[in-house]
């Protein structure tokens, strides 16, 4: 399966012998004893811990802040047991590095100071190595592993795909229309190549070094190209920058999951563009979408993350729903199609969890 998806040998020898943990084992496609389980934004607000750190730190401090991060990180582990942490962080960060002014305003998302208007903006960013620009993140990961070594839970880092980041850059926020960017990409395309190119050059490298530091497991997440973009323009625009951050990173010896968001039209061509596990959002039946792709193909997923704010026996329903989906079959890690949302009850997630370790045991 590594070779299928052009994963080559690990250099720390971990391809060569098999893993224990159920996460690293659906990971591969290897059987497991229960369906492991984790959750997008499993570390956030609807955790009322989480919310009094942030009363005492801004959202960047705690990133910054190993010490923080790796508390933070460990927090939904230790309550829910969950099969994987993945490190408390966020995609934004590393364009902080390349030059863009980064804040994270309350009730408002994340903001950029000094968005990218002019072609002349993009020659100006630069590329620093993740080693001099993320240490916060990447201290975090090693304490973490520290924490965690013992118990065989793995940590996942993570990663923002070009288009994604792109939108940030030069949106200066979450987009509705990705208008802006889009007109950029139409009118400039020689230098929205080259700032894709200077994204792949800056998240690959971003995410090597979180697998140097520990990370046993890589999530590329592409939220909004598949919201932007229709297929023709994802294949052009989109896709070989995609395809170069994959085959960069394949190298690191870990695998590496594909999470793509809203791109059921074209899953099979986003997918292509590499990682060995398929993350699918929540808009397609998990069976349909794997039977897409090969069931040969690990996938994660796909609970529409709002279940959660529905009562039990509807929660339940639909996590037996996405599980009956899955039949059972080696390759799949259980977990949502997007996001928790910050008003999630805390019991759904502790019931979620016991829930899928009990029905597939
Ligand atoms: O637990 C985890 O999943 C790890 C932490 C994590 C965060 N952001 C923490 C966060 C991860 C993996 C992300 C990824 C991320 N960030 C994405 C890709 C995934 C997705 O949701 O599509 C995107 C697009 C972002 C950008 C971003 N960061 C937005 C749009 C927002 C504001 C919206 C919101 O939920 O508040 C953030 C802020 C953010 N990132 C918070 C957290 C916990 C909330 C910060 C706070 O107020 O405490």
């Amino acid at each position: 399966m590594a070779e299928q998806f052009g994963v080559t040998a690990a250099p720390s020898g971990e391809a060569d012998t098999e893993p224990t943990s159920p996460f690293l084992r659906a990971c591969r496609g290897l059987p497991t004893d229960r369906t492991p389980v984790w959750l997008l934004r499993q570390a956030g607000r609807y955790q009322p811990e989480y919310r009094a750190l942030r009363e005492k730190h801004s959202m960047l401090e705690v990133i910054q802040t190993p010490e923080l991060a790796a508390q933070v990180t460990l927090l939904p582990v230790d309550v829910f047991g969950l099969d994987a942490a993945i490190v408390f962080s966020d995609i934004l960060p590393p364009l902080v590095g390349m030059g863009l002014d980064l804040d994270f305003v309350k009730g408002d998302g994340p903001r950029i100071g000094n968005p990218i208007s002019t072609t002349r903006d993009v020659d100006l960013l630069g590329t620093p190595p993740a080693e001099e620009t993320m240490t916060g993140t990447l201290e975090a990961i090693s304490l973490v592993c520290r924490e965690l070594g013992h118990r065989d839970i793995p940590v996942i880092g993570f990663a923002g795909a070009p288009f994604t980041l792109a939108s940030y850059a030069i949106e200066g926020c979450t987009s509705k229309d990705f208008s802006r960017t889009k007109a950029f990409m139409f009118s400039e395309p020689a230098a929205w190549k080259r700032l894709l190119g200077k994204l792949v050059t800056v998240q690959a490298d971003y995410l090597l070094a979180q697998a140097k530091a520990g990370a046993r497991a890589l999530q590329v997440f592409d939220s909004w190209a598949g919201r932007a973009l229709g297929r023709e323009d994802y294949l052009r625009y989109v896709a070989p920058h995609n395809r170069e951050l994959f085959a960069r990173v394949a190298g690191a010896g870990v695998p590496v999951i594909n999470f793509s968001l809203g791109v059921s039209s074209y899953l099979t061509e986003a997918a292509g563009c590499g990682g060995d596990v398929v993350g699918l959002d929540w808009t397609t039946p998990l069976d349909e979408a794997w039977e897409r792709l090969g069931f040969e193909r690990p996938v994660q997923g796909n609970l529409d993350p709002a279940s959660l704010l529905a009562p039990w026996r509807e929660l339940e329903l639909r996590i037996d729903d996405v599980l009956e989906r899955a039949g059972g079959r080696p390759g799949h890690i259980f977990n949502v199609g997007h996001g928790l949302v910050p008003h999630t009850p805390v019991d759904s997630v502790r019931r979620l969890v016991e829930h899928v370790r009990e029905r597939t045991s």
